[in-house]
């Protein structure tokens, strides 16, 4: 299987669902409000770490001053009314419907070269499948690189684990642990809990995919996919920028990727919120919505 697909232009909430929730990587090329989103990101951070270029100033600046002026430049990034604005132009160009869709907070991810940057916000995400966290598999995750990416500083993923179930923690993981444990942990060490659940057994790495798309490019794809941060060993810093979305249609009517190993007992419906009326996701649209059906 053809695992990438590159689109120029738009696809319909519908085509793209069908695509994504069969495992497609799809490619959103060169798309003009995330080459604006890109210069806007730029702009910012390269304000915040002048005079030392951005990719390079972990290794010019102390640790600890380093990690305080991302930490700073992503609070920046995620409250600026700009990112978002010029964030949901994005997924109008490339045909998300706006007023069908949720979305969770969007993310500027540093990814410091090696590990000796590694804090509760610069640490690498490891092997894991989102929806092991959200048990919503509506989920679709959008991922975007600021700066040129290269195999070695990139994200990853294990395709051949989309119809082959991995042993993992999602039982057990708490979201509420993790959000406790980040509040009493000192932001520049590395959580102590982990971000999301973990697989408890050897992935066979053999048949990875780094995706290298260009700044200006979107990658979409089902939170259901095994992914992870390639270990950046490239000598520059990454910068890149992630978001999920949920359709609300396809969430009525059902339309998602399979589960084959997620047990959580949870859905996290309220991670995600309204693009335009900013009103919480609920459970009961969908269940409403059932009844509806049923009464009919
Ligand atoms: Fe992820």
């Amino acid at each position: 299987m053809g695992w990438i697909k590159k689109i120029r232009g738009a696809l319909d909430d519908q085509q793209r669902g069908a695509l994504i929730y069969s495992g497609k990587l799809l490619v959103f090329k060169q798309v003009p409000a995330m080459q604006r989103l890109c210069a806007f990101a730029d702009e910012l951070i390269t304000a915040a770490f002048n005079p030392h270029a951005p990719e390079k100033a972990q290794f010019e600046l102390e640790r600890d001053e380093f990690l305080s002026l991302a930490a700073s430049t992503q609070s920046r990034f995620k409250k600026h009314p700009e990112s978002r604005k010029l964030f949901r132009s994005a997924l109008d160009e490339i045909g998300v419907d706006i007023e069908h869709s949720y979305w969770d907070r969007l993310l500027l991810r540093i990814l410091p070269h090696g590990d000796t940057h590694a804090g509760g916000l610069t640490s690498r995400a490891g092997i894991h499948r989102d929806t092991w966290g959200s048990n919503l598999y509506q989920q679709t995750n959008w991922w975007a690189p600021i700066y040129a990416l290269t195999p070695e500083r990139t994200i990853v993923f294990y395709p051949d684990y989309w119809s082959q179930p991995v042993e993992n923690t999602s039982a057990s993981w708490s979201y509420d642990k993790y959000v406790a444990d980040r509040r009493q942990t000192d932001p520049r060490l590395a959580p102590s809990y982990p971000p999301a659940p973990q697989p408890q057994q050897v992935i066979d790495t053999t048949a990875e995919i780094r995706v290298v798309i260009d700044p200006g490019d979107m990658l979409c794809f089902s939170g259901a996919h095994l992914h992870a941060s390639a270990a950046n060993v490239s000598r520059f810093t990454r910068f890149s920028i992630e978001s999920r979305t949920v359709n609300i249609d396809d969430l009525k009517r059902n339309r998602a990727a399979p589960n084959i190993d997620c047990q959580a007992r949870q859905v996290k419906f309220n991670w995600f919120r309204h693009v335009v009326s900013n009103e919480p996701l609920t459970g009961e649209i969908r269940y409403v919505e059932e009844n509806t059906i049923s009464n009919r």
